[in-house]
């Protein structure tokens, strides 16, 4: 298993590539089980939920080719016909996402055998809506054996209420209900910009869809999906973990590839604690650390809210912020498992149930430490790099579940970070 060694307190100076949105690719990639023509997709990030769901695409039937640009890759998926409709467990323990293959396949196959996820490390995170949604729109949902079995002739449009806002959900649905028979209406469905995304890819291959990005998407079924080539957006919580990277080390960084209006919460809370963040060009962001970071209080929500997947890098940035900083998570109910490790590594932080007190500044020293899961990972790199001394970074496979490289990106700009292979 992969180590990081961190020497920390170099600040961060030069620029970054920001890579193409993990959480946008992976619903895109599903979606093009909706039709029989090929589906090419640019941007596409080299992290390796992007490999789990390709495999798994190919497991069901799918051909496949990749193409290695000078930024992220291009991925031509083009499924003719279906080999074998499930999703084994194996895949989905991996990978929640892979839930995400449910819809298309119902609504282009009549069938899909799905491995319930189960419980995860950062809370149980159901798939009740996905299947609740599912079943409204006309498919036969049995469990069995662990399994998700969904059947359907044709699947009729319908209303559904969203009782929790989902993101994959939102997903599963929209893409299920483009080849409905009639209108779907999906309320309370999740504004992210990776369900927005989504929903222009799903445009380009002849779905009708209106009011992605508000909480009401209305979906006219058509009869069959075309092929299409789609550019997937960057990702917003790589972009924010690098200004964090640059706020905690005092630095100065350049990203490029970002949609800043993506981030609006993000520049909003990282400004709070002292970060400052300009726009530089249309698709670039300057940051500048500050001498001294001051404590701010975050909660996090679902978009255009402060998201939790940046939750766990602020509160690395909370421990070296002058002064209490109260961080409310109210996503996932189990998402503190890195303060653990942080606390390992000289952090203050109370835990409450969903609320977490950290207190500051505190000196960070280097320790070895565990990653959690994907974004908990990115907390403890950050906190290696405040910290003095070595930090040794176990499990890293997490971090390369979602973020590309992101010890060759941070070398680059000057940080002492290594990866560490082990057979
Ligand atoms: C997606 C993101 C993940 C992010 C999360 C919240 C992808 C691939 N992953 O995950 O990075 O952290 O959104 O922004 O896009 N819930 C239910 N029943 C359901 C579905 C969800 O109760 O059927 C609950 C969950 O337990 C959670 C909340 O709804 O408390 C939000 O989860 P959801 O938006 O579904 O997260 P994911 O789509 O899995």
């Amino acid at each position: 298993m992969d180590r990081f060694l961190i020497q920390g307190g170099t600040p961060l100076e030069g620029r970054v590539v920001i890579s193409g949105a993990k959480n946008a690719a992976l619903p895109a990639m599903a979606a093009s089980l909706l039709t029989d023509q090929g589906v090419v997709l640019h941007n596409v990030p080299r992290v390796r939920d992007i490999a789990t769901l390709r495999s798994l695409l190919e497991d069901l039937g799918a051909d496949s080719s990749i193409t290695h640009d000078e930024i992220g890759n291009t991925l031509e998926i083009r499924t003719r016909r279906l080999i074998n409709p499930e999703a084994p467990y194996e895949l989905v323990k991996q990978m929640r996402a892979s839930v995400l293959v449910l819809g298309p396949l119902v609504a282009r196959f009549g069938e899909a055998r799905v491995s319930l996820p189960g419980g995860c490390a950062i809370g149980a995170r159901p798939v009740n809506l996905h299947l609740k949604g599912l079943e409204k729109l006309g498919a036969t949902i049995t469990l069995d054996h662990g399994y998700i079995q969904a059947h359907a002739d044709r699947l009729k449009g319908t209303t559904f209420y969203f009782d929790t806002i989902s993101v994959t959900g939102t997903e599963n649905l929209m893409m299920a209900a483009t080849l409905a028979e009639g209108e779907t209406v999906l309320e309370n469905a999740a504004r992210e910009p990776e369900v927005q995304d989504l929903a222009n890819l799903l445009r380009k291959m002849g779905a009708d869809i209106e009011g992605a990005g508000t909480p009401r998407i209305c979906i006219r079924g058509v009869g069959s999906l075309r092929g299409a080539e789609h550019t997937i957006i960057p990702d917003r919580i790589e972009a924010g973990t690098f200004l964090a990277a640059a706020g905690i080390t005092g630095g100065n960084l350049v990203l490029e590839h970002v949609e800043p209006q993506h981030l609006n919460a993000i520049i909003a809370k990282l400004g709070e604690l002292g970060v400052e963040i300009q726009p530089c060009g249309e698709h670039g962001l300057e940051v500048r650390g500050p001498a001294t970071l001051r404590a701010s209080d975050v909660t996090t929500q679902e978009y255009p809210g402060f998201p939790t997947d940046m939750q766990a890098q602020y509160m690395a940035l909370a421990t070296q912020a002058e002064g209490s900083s109260v961080i409310t998570e109210t996503i996932f109910e189990n998402r503190y498992l890195h303060a653990l490790e942080l606390m390992r590594m000289g952090a203050d932080i109370v835990v409450e149930g969903r609320r977490a007190v950290v207190r500051g500044k505190r000196r960070l020293s280097g320790a070895p430490v565990q990653a959690s899961d994907l974004r908990a990972s990115a907390s403890l790199v950050l906190a290696g790099l405040a910290a003095s001394g070595e930090t040794v970074i176990d499990r890293v496979y997490h971090i390369d579940r979602g973020y590309e490289r992101i010890e060759e990106k941070l070398m680059r700009v000057g940080a002492k970070i290594r990866r560490m292979t082990e057979d």
